[in-house]
């Protein structure tokens, strides 16, 4: 799927780095105000990014309205609108990015800008990464998902290694200016983990506010929304049309639909081996009880 490179440890875009948009982000100029939500892809970024936009807007839904989330939440490596156009803007941003922490300034968590990273158990985001990339016209993927699994598993796909991605904020969560996030929880208690941004970001919102702001960005209220939604993408002829959306199920445990027993031992042990020496975990099944 397009041209691949490795660099410091990571599959990216060939693109960004022959064009120096990668040396670039590791110069750009981060201001406190800045706000980043940061993710492995398919972790759940569109769903934070909006909760973030509506944070710091202080619930501005007019403004969420009106404007696709892609020009109002930046992409900072990808080439529209571009790092020189993000740092023409003023005062605090929000900005998205999908690199690592160890790609991106080094003293990104020392200047006072706010990270929030968005992580989400691995099955689901390898099965959410496969229907991407179905999806997406100009990746075209068309193999089986046991092929796409252990494509993943060897690190070929684009922003793998998946566990050094986490691994290297998840080891920072006790930086006061990092906050780490799981898609699990977002789903299980929604009213809390908003609650938590916003106290990590400094406002204030009542219990009202928070639950417009969770039912705004309720999955099926998002994927109706053309603000969010990616529907811009099908006029675009960026979506093979028969793929379904980007909008796909937003569950915890759909995975399940798609390993077969071999695979998820496999899955299981590279998992391990992988978090071997870390406490870190991931919640792999929805235990909501009033669903
Ligand atoms: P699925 O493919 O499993 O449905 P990203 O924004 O990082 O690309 O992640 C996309 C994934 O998050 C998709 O997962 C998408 O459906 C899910 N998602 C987006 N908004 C969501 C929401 N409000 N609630 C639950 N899941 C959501």
């Amino acid at each position: 799927a397009g041209d691949r490179f490795l660099y410091n440890g990571y599959v990216l875009h060939g693109e960004m780095i022959k064009n120096g948009t990668i040396r670039d982000v590791k110069n750009f100029e981060f201001r406190p105000q800045d706000v980043v939500v940061a993710s492995f892809p398919k972790s759940g970024t569109t769903w934070l990014e909006e909760i973030v936009f509506l944070i710091q807007t202080h619930l501005d839904f007019k403004l969420a309205a009106s404007t696709i989330l892609e020009s109002r939440f930046p992409y900072l490596e990808y080439p529209y609108p571009g790092l020189k156009s993000i740092a023409k803007q003023q005062g605090g941003r929000m900005i998205k990015t999908h690199l690592p922490l160890s790609l991106l300034p080094d003293d990104l968590l020392q200047k006072g800008t706010k990270v929030i990273y968005i992580m989400r158990n691995p099955k689901d985001v390898a099965v959410s990464y496969y229907h991407f990339f179905r999806l997406l016209s100009f990746v075209n993927y068309k193999g089986e998902f046991r092929d796409f699994l252990k494509s993943f598993m060897k690190n070929e796909v684009v922003y793998t290694p998946y566990f050094p991605h986490v691994l290297e904020y998840w080891n920072n969560r006790d930086n006061p200016n990092l906050l780490v996030v799981h898609f699990e929880e977002m789903k299980k208690d929604p009213e809390t983990v908003v609650q938590k941004i916003s106290n990590f970001l400094g406002k204030d919102l009542t219990y009202d506010e928070v639950r417009m702001i969770v039912e705004h960005t309720r999955f099926e209220n998002m994927a109706i929304n053309p603000s969010v939604n990616y529907s811009h993408w099908e006029d675009l002829g960026l979506v093979n049309k028969n793929e379904g959306k980007f909008f796909r199920k937003g569950a915890v445990g759909d995975w399940q639909n798609y390993f077969s027993e071999d695979l998820n031992r496999d899955f299981d042990s590279w998992i391990s081996q992988n978090l071997e020496n870390t406490k870190l975990a991931f919640i792999f099944a929805d235990t909501t009880e009033d669903k």
